[in-house]
């Protein structure tokens, strides 16, 4: 078998970059590990930059989007006193969507299935050879048979855990890591958000976040020690806590319920340099990890991809390599702004063990200057609802 692009990895990354090739007519394969209904299950951020919206609506994979996304023009970042609104559509003339990742992948399974893409889940043992020549094999296994093919060019679509990142030699690699000493312990429940829009709360007793996927369904979440349980966390126990953490008039109004999900994320960033080798290219979590705090992840893998396509849609259309080559400085210059955004948000908000009290006024007076200076909210405005591609 032989394909011009395979894509290894059917989440986000792998889904849109297969949408994406087939509607320039440039054929392709993913080969995902896990079952569609494993890869549905995992639930992610729900914010989608406008940038990001506008990728999806010129796939033409938007319309459930478009119905029952939220359009969100501001949202609210509070501390144990006050609560600032910032104010997106005022500040930078933007908004974001909130719209579930699940769905997002959703939409794509089902227009990737009408196009007839070829996806092959369960493929396990993925195994990459000859990036350097200009005819990569890729070897797998399905059903137990060993299955190969050949391919122009291969997209590292597979995910922090996934095997490609680890074919670049670890003479050309570098890795930068930061972990923070704290997860996320976040929860769904069947009830109405407390809020129309989404807040970040940086309370004394440790973050909170109050979020949502639609009108009847809520997702909030509380910063926790690291490697804590979800177990450890029953629902009474995680709304005692979510009131103290919300500013009073969420606190005071809140609806609380069963919830549906309960898991704990920890939080870390991540860079994988370069982004390529070969004929290599890594697309999202494969090259990169953000922490949640700003819910960045999806929409930088939207990005990532975006690149790739239009490299390859050179490469095919132009005979031109320049695109491909110039992919992963490319990529990065994003990634590493992106980084920086996710990092200081996560810095502002959060409690952190074993902060010095030097550091501790810093962040304080970083939350006073949010609060008072348009210009910082303008940062922050613009940072959110996405940088330009
Ligand atoms: N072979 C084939 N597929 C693999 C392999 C493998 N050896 N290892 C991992 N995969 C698959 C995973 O099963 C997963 O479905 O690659 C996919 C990677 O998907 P994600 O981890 O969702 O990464 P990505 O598509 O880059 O999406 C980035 O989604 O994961 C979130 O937080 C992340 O929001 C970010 C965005
Ligand atoms: C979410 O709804 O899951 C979410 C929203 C915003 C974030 C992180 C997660 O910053």
């Amino acid at each position: 078998m032989r394909v011009q692009v395979a894509i290894i990895g059917g989440g986000p990354s792998g889904l849109f970059l297969a949408r994406k090739l087939s509607l320039a007519n440039i054929n392709c394969i993913i080969l995902e590990k896990h079952s569609r209904e494993y890869v549905l299950s995992r639930i992610r951020a729900g914010v989608l930059e406008q940038g990001t919206v506008n990728q999806l609506r010129q796939a033409n994979i938007s319309a459930q989007l478009d119905r029952v996304g939220l359009v969100h023009h501001g949202c609210q970042i509070a501390d144990d006193r006050d609560s600032i609104y910032v104010n997106f559509q005022s500040l930078v003339g933007n908004s974001v969507m909130v719209y579930g990742q699940t769905e997002v992948t959703r939409d794509l399974y089902n227009a990737l299935e009408q196009s007839d893409i070829d996806i092959r889940h369960n493929a396990q043992d993925v195994s990459l050879a000859g990036i350097d020549s200009d005819s990569p094999t890729i070897t797998w296994k399905e059903n137990g048979i060993t299955q190969k093919l050949t391919c122009d060019y291969v997209a590292g679509c597979d995910g922090f855990y996934g095997p490609s990142r680890n074919m670049i030699p670890s003479d050309i690699k570098q890795e930068f890591l930061k972990s923070y000493p704290f997860g996320w312990l976040g929860i769904l429940s069947e009830t109405p958000p407390v809020s129309n829009e989404l807040i970040y709360s940086r309370s004394r007793h440790g973050f909170a976040l109050a979020s949502m996927r639609n009108p009847n369904l809520s997702r909030y979440y509380l910063q926790v020690p690291k490697n804590e349980h979800p177990d450890h966390w029953n629902d009474n126990r995680f709304w005692d806590e979510l009131k103290k953490r919300l500013p009073d008039h969420a606190a005071d109004t809140i609806s609380v319920g069963a919830s549906i999900e309960k898991s704990v994320a920890q939080l870390r960033s991540f860079v994988c340099e370069p982004m390529a080798i070969g004929r290599l290219f890594l697309c999202g979590d494969a090259a990169h990890i953000v922490p949640p705090t700003g819910a960045k992840g999806l929409n930088l893998a939207i990005s990532d991809v975006h690149y790739l396509f239009e490299a390859l849609q050179e490469y095919y259309y132009e005979k031109s390599c320049a695109g491909l080559q110039n992919y992963s400085k490319r990529a990065l210059k994003r990634v590493w702004k992106t980084m920086r955004f996710s990092w200081w948000m996560t810095n502002l908000l959060h409690q952190f063990p074993h902060q010095d009290s030097f550091e501790k006024q810093i962040q304080n007076a970083e939350f006073d200057h949010l609060k008072f200076s348009e210009a910082a909210q303008r940062l922050l405005a613009e940072n959110y609802t996405g940088i330009p591609y």
